[in-house]
């Protein structure tokens, strides 16, 4: 998120922050709905401070930016449409959702996947967090049916584990065994179904996974289904 001041057209505030759409807006500003640092604005193409703006006397949301932590809850799916499933964004206010350019996940969650979630517009962020060559580490909480065999430490942790249908070793990965059926393990990549895959290719079925922390940030006490505004330093401590 650009820690520098972006002016908008007051018509075009409106529909990028989801508030109407772009044919309505114009008629939005000339009835007095938006006002800037104070003073009623009646001209749609006058150019605004979202973070001085209120619209119906309500200050605008995120006039920076999204960037929040999310507590993502068993059963919901993070592509933006996906049949009958519900997905997050189901849980998320329409001042984040009626944006443009749309929020997005940075990363993905399985559906039975919970835990902490990264939501944003900033296409930067995304590709920061999200790009194979950032290895930021991903912290999880793993459930197995069998008991974890104690060797996946050095295995996962060698560097050297292909899993099924890919050629490319894992990144050495950090696995603590916290009980005969649990662990809790650190990747710094982000494969498809990595977590399961890496357990299943020792023997083990995974009953439950949660993600508790990203970079720097933790999910810590942020009750299920809800979201916080954070800051990029919060996760990987640049602005
Ligand atoms: N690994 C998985 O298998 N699933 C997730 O949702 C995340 C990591």
């Amino acid at each position: 998120m650009s820690a520098k001041v972006e002016l908008f057209r007051a018509d075009q505030l409106l529909s990028r922050f989801g508030y109407c759409s772009r044919r309505e807006a114009p008629s939005w500003v000339k009835r007095g709905r938006v006002s800037c640092a104070g003073g009623v604005v009646l001209d749609p193409r006058l150019r605004i401070d979202p973070s001085q703006t209120s619209v119906d006397d309500l200050p605008v949301e995120f006039p920076l930016g999204v960037l929040v932590a999310f507590h993502k809850p068993v059963g919901y799916v993070c592509s933006h449409d996906e049949g009958d499933s519900e997905t997050i964004y189901d849980l998320l206010p329409s001042s984040m959702i009626g944006r443009i350019p749309a929020v997005t996940t940075v990363g993905r969650l399985d559906k039975d996947t919970s835990g902490l979630l990264l939501i944003t517009d900033d296409g930067a962020l995304v590709h920061r967090w999200s790009s194979p060559k950032k290895h930021v580490a991903k912290v999880y909480e793993v459930t197995c049916e069998q008991p974890i065999p104690p060797a996946c430490t050095e295995i996962f942790a060698s560097g050297k584990l292909i899993l099924r249908s890919e050629t490319e070793p894992c990144l050495p990965a950090q696995l603590t065994i916290t009980g005969e059926h649990t662990a809790s393990i650190t990747l710094v990549e982000g494969r498809y179904h990595q977590v399961k895959r890496m357990l299943a290719s020792q023997g083990c079925t995974v009953t439950a996974l949660h993600r508790t922390q990203i970079g720097n940030l933790k999910l810590g006490e942020l009750p299920v289904g809800e979201w916080k505004v954070i800051t990029p330093v919060d996760v990987d401590g640049t602005p």
